[in-house]
């Protein structure tokens, strides 16, 4: 089969069509027909060999030689002890916890990282969701914001996680800022944002607003920045950023949570299928939209991940396989 891989960390140019041999399900894992990919940062982060990425997933070499891990598509054949998939079923989700290989022909699942794809969502909507869906509602639970009058910021909204939980947001009744830089602020006030900060000249820190929940995507601000911007009893929860920043809070939020009734959390992703389910749901019913900014063919997928290096990428990027 064919697939897009790499051994050498670096960019875009590291990756070459070639052809392998088609993974076989093993014990709790499908295999799928890959119809649709979406590229995300996680895939970014692996191609160019980041800090965390080298620390886990090979210091030297990558460990996964076929990046993407959001997809959608058909089962193919099940691996022993599958009940729950069947051959010809329409499904999606992270291949994470799968060794990654979405970017190919064929990949391998573990089934408990998949679900069954409603007919009504299309692949290419369904391949956004896998992670950025989930990213966006976990850190929305984190304060969830459904109180008449709840204001929330998101800092990286124009994004693949923020343009979901933009969407998310707004749907539940919240006031929202969006906070990233001015190419992408038009987008976002097309999807609903009620303000919007472009970071390059405005400080989200300093309008004098004061929010129940920030989501922080890109987190680049001390303690005492963000709770500036922060209701009395808020809750700040990031999920990017330099690791310095990771490492800060970290270490700075169970001492915070000591002297301040503000909240300081870091999220992860994690799978989960029943939220994921709850975000599709919402899509099936027209109440939120993956923002596709652009879809590429398969033998494109170097350009779709040289097109995410300019960072003008407008919420998700596509592969149609
Ligand atoms: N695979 C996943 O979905 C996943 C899983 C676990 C964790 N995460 C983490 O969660 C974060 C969210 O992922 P994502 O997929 O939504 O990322 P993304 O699509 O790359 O979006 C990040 C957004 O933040 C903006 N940004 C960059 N620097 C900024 C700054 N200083 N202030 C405000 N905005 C800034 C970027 O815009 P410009 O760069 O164009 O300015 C971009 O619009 C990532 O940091 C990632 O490490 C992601």
């Amino acid at each position: 089969m064919k697939a897009m891989a790499y051994d050498r960390y670096g960019s875009a140019e590291q990756l070459r069509l070639e052809e392998i041999d088609q993974p076989i399900p093993g014990p709790g894992e499908i295999l799928v027909r890959v119809v649709a990919s979406a590229v995300n940062s996680w895939d970014w982060h692996l191609l160019h060999g980041m800090f965390f990425e080298r620390l886990m997933f090979g210091a030297f070499r990558p460990q996964y030689q076929v990046l993407g891990s959001e997809i959608a598509g058909v089962v193919d054949a099940v691996g022993p002890g599958v009940t729950e998939f069947n051959p010809g079923d329409e499904v999606f989700g992270d291949l994470s916890t799968s060794g990654w290989g979405g970017f190919a022909e064929y990949a391998v699942c573990r089934s408990d990282s998949m679900a069954h794809k409603p007919a009504d969502v299309s692949f290419e909507h369904a391949a956004t969701l896998p992670q950025s869906g989930l990213l966006a509602l976990h850190c929305l639970r984190e304060r969830w914001p459904d109180r008449a009058g709840d204001r929330v910021l998101i800092n990286g909204a124009g994004g693949a996680a923020g343009t979901l939980a933009l969407q998310i947001a707004k749907h539940l009744g919240a006031h929202v800022t969006c906070v990233d830089h001015g190419g992408k602020l038009e987008m976002l006030r097309s999807l609903g944002a009620d303000i919007v900060i472009d970071y390059q000249r405005d400080d989200y820190t300093r309008t004098g607003e004061r929010h129940d929940l920030i989501f922080d995507v890109s987190s680049h601000r001390g303690i005492l920045d963000v709770r500036r911007a922060l209701a009395p009893d808020g809750v700040y929860v990031m999920t990017g950023g330099p690791v310095s920043r990771i490492v800060y809070f970290g270490l700075i939020a169970p001492i915070a949570a000591r002297i301040d009734r503000r909240t300081y959390t870091i999220r992860t992703h994690t799978f989960n299928r029943d939220d994921l389910m709850w975000v599709t749901d919402r899509v099936a019913a027209g109440e939120i939209t993956p923002a596709i900014d652009r879809t590429y063919s398969f033998e494109d997928v170097p350009e779709a991940l040289r097109y995410f290096d300019t960072g003008e990428v407008k919420g998700k990027l596509v592969i149609v396989h």
